[in-house]
């Protein structure tokens, strides 16, 4: 599929990816709010649809299509849904929707992935957690993405001694350290100037180094604060005092455990953006999964995808004022007590997912 919004000198290319489960639903949404705000801005893009995940595997046995990888590496950035689904669970790994999703993000080098956290105040309440904790969070996680223990090799299951053994391993080298680090920490320069690292250095080696380069590339940058915290204790600590967090820099699977309590400090996961960046076109996906369970049924919520198209415009296209329009009209949906069933609570007004994305559209 390829859709023109507008022919114009300019035309930046975006590889649209659905996946599985309530994928194709959120893409939707993104999209559509996508579309109104380029032609809106009269910036042009160039729509390519390709398949990725459950889906590619139905359709070409393959999770991460040649085709799909093209279009992507060609492209100047990447919306995905979501991949995965208990129909393809007992596939061998190289037929796994996740092992598409993790093949995209090597095959383009994305190796940091922003995950922002950040209370909407109308949605304080929504949280598990008492409001005068939650309230005010605005964290962003630093997760490394295309090392760690979901790439370290050597890697399997297999027979010693006719005991069946399975291992993975956590690797970082010190280039792949410095250059996640110093992410955050240019990051940490756009906020509050805090970076706070995560590791287990109290027992493992590969955390040790991280702890090691991690305070040399604080040297370059002496106007930002550098903690280092243990994995445990960041766990607690994000649930007793989340408001203390600026910047979290963490290794692939710590970011990938720690960003999913983002989505109860803000009261749902649904809402969450993120923008996984390399040197070249960036991919951005909401952090939550396929949820296979509501499919289909439009009560998806569109937030997470929605704000991550705005982080598209903001980091790939150079316009951060179109991104705030986008999460501007999110808000004030909300701030009317619209709310998919993830948020809902006594007194709002229960929209599904066509709707919600259709009210965001007349507040752009
Ligand atoms: C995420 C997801 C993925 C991950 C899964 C679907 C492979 O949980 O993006 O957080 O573990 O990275
Ligand atoms: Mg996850």
């Amino acid at each position: 599929m390829t859709e023109n919004v507008k022919q114009a000198g300019n035309v930046r290319k975006i590889c649209v990816l659905p996946g599985d489960g309530i994928g194709p639903e959120i893409v939707a949404s993104a999209l559509a709010v996508l579309k109104q705000v380029a032609s809106d801005a009269g910036f042009a893009v160039e729509l390519h649809e390709e398949a990725i995940g459950g889906v590619a595997i139905d359709a070409f046995g393959d999770p991460l299509p040649e085709a799909t990888l093209r279009r992507s590496l060609e492209s100047d950035a990447v919306l995905l849904g979501a991949v995965g689904g208990p129909k393809w669970d007992p596939n061998p790994p190289a037929l796994k929707p996740e092992t598409g999703l993790l093949g995209i993000r090597k095959a383009l080098g994305l190796y940091g992935n922003l995950r922002p956290v950040k209370m909407l105040p109308t949605l304080v309440d929504c949280s598990t957690l008492k409001p005068e904790t939650v309230s005010g969070v605005d964290f962003v996680v630093v997760r490394e993405l295309t090392g760690g223990l979901y790439f370290g090799k050597p890697r399997g299951v297999e027979a010693r001694d006719g005991v069946e053994v399975g291992f993975n391993n956590m690797v970082y080298s010190r280039p792949e350290i410095e250059r996640i680090a110093r992410k955050a920490f240019e990051l940490a320069r756009l906020r509050r100037r805090k970076v706070t690292s995560v590791d287990k250095a109290n027992v493992l080696e590969v955390c040790q180094l991280w702890r090691k380069v991690v305070a040399e590339v604080a040297g370059e940058y002496p106007d930002v604060e550098l903690e280092h915290i243990l994995v445990d204790n960041c766990a607690m600590q994000l649930v007793l005092r989340p408001t203390r967090f600026d910047v979290l820099l963490t290794e692939n699977m710590f970011g990938d455990i720690l960003s999913d309590i983002g989505g109860v400090l803000t009261g749902s996961i649904g809402t969450l953006p993120s923008a996984s960046v390399g040197d070249g076109p960036a991919l951005y996906e909401p952090i939550h999964g396929s949820a296979p369970d509501i499919a289909g049924k439009d009560v998806a919520n569109p937030v997470g995808t929605v704000n991550s198209v705005a982080m598209m415009f903001e980091h790939s296209f150079g316009r951060p004022d179109l991104a705030r329009r986008i999460n501007d009209a999110v808000c004030r949906v909300l701030e009317e007590g619209y709310r998919t069933a993830d948020v809902a609570k006594a007194g709002t007004k229960t929209i599904g997912t066509k709707e919600f994305t259709a009210r965001i559209q007349e507040k752009l």
